[in-house]
């Protein structure tokens, strides 16, 4: 038997000098749960700070199966976020497929200036997903709408039999359930979201167009040893679950290889701290508050600082068929250390590398943009 690789220093250092300054343009954060009510207050000003945009998960409860619904749901975003950010900030919403989602609701959908995409969730797969779909070809019909419209299809990528070991639930579903959608609907524009293995990057490079995927930093950043670092570690604990170290590895090569089938989605999934740390603990990390700074240190360590960009910022605007935002933003080379709480109003959110230090630090927006030719410098400050 082989030793499980490991990484051993999950911050190693980087390449970039101490104050220097890193410019891209206005990142898209195209996988993002914002919930709702209080949490949705607390959460969604994190994202508004950092991102143009952002596609928002449909898995409340109950989920958001409607545009109607999604429109009202938008309309609280916008309310929970403070007047510049609103100005800033635009959320772009998901409906929740269902084995009872009409032909009709795709229409809809692909009407609405507000709704990009349909979210796949295989029943039982992750958070609030009961309502998730138990035959995938009982809706060939509203899949082959939704190619006909040129409508999303997001797709959270695990079968959920209960016999299949969980470290494989991804590979299985592309086999068993992804091909075959693909060969009976090969025009049907698909995200593989929170991309966590090899085969999962494979698949997609090589897969005939249209499809792409996204990948969030803590599958970037960690192997399945931080779920089991001195003790057990719930606030690394998401789904589809952290994987071996070769995964993340060829992770880190497809996100910084260039390629514009690979592009951002956080997964920021926030669960109040007694709900992750308890009997059952819920699946989510919560990265918002840290995002841009989460991938920088990956794409630095990975020397590929120069290709953060357009995985930031182009590949997924170009996927979904919108214009690149028009502003920048700018990261500071400063060590700094992530909070170990963040406290809200009736909410304690424990941030993704809680404790950690990080290399780079998010600086804000610009407020007058340079010429776009001398934007993606790491500069001196
Ligand atoms: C997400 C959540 O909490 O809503 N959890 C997670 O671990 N990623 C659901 C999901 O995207 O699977
Ligand atoms: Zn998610």
């Amino acid at each position: 038997m082989t030793q499980e690789p490991t990484n051993p220093n999950p911050m190693p250092q980087g390449s970039a000098a101490l104050g220097q300054r890193l410019r891209l343009r206005e990142p898209d954060d195209w996988h993002l749960h914002l919930r709702d009510g209080a949490m949705l207050k607390a959460v969604a000003p994190y994202s508004a700070r950092q991102f143009g945009r952002a596609l928002v998960m449909p898995n409340l409860q109950p989920p958001v199966i409607t545009v109607a619904m999604a429109e009202a749901y938008s309309r609280r975003i916008g309310e929970a976020l403070a007047g510049e950010q609103t100005e800033h900030f635009r959320p772009f919403m998901t409906l929740y497929l269902t084995d009872n989602t009409s032909c009709e609701e795709v229409d809809r959908a692909a009407q609405s200036p507000h709704v990009l995409a349909f979210k796949l969730y295989p029943a039982g797969a992750t958070t609030h997903s009961d309502a998730g779909v138990t035959n995938l070809q009982a809706l060939d019909p509203v899949f082959e709408r939704m190619a006909e419209k040129g409508v999303v299809l997001c797709i959270h990528g695990e079968v959920t039999t209960p016999e299949v070991d969980v470290f494989d639930r991804e590979a299985r579903f592309i086999e068993e359930r992804l091909i075959p959608l693909r060969h009976r609907h090969p025009e049907l524009r698909i995200v593989f979201e929170h991309a966590t293995t090899r085969e999962a990057v494979d698949y997609v490079r090589q897969a005939n167009a249209p499809i792409a995927a996204t990948i969030t930093p803590q599958h970037l950043l960690y192997n399945r040893n931080a779920l089991f670092r001195s003790g057990l570690r719930p606030h690394y604990y998401c789904l589809p679950v952290l994987k071996r170290e070769p995964h993340r590895q060829a992770l880190v090569a497809a996100a910084t290889s260039g390629s514009p089938r690979f592009f951002m989605g956080t997964d920021s999934a926030p669960h109040d701290r007694t709900l992750k740390e308890a009997d059952c603990g819920c699946a989510g990390c919560f990265s918002a508050p840290f995002a841009l700074e989460l991938y920088a240190q990956v794409f630095d360590e990975a020397q590929a600082l120069d290709r953060l960009e357009a995985f930031a910022s182009h590949f997924g605007a170009d996927f979904y068929g919108l214009p690149r935002n028009a502003g920048e933003v700018e990261l500071l080379r400063q060590d700094h250390c992530i909070a170990d709480r963040l406290s809200h109003e009736g909410h304690t959110l424990v941030p993704l590398a809680a404790g950690q230090v990080l290399r780079w630090q998010y600086a804000g927006r610009l407020e007058s943009s340079l010429p776009r030719s001398q934007s993606l410098q790491v500069s001196s400050a």
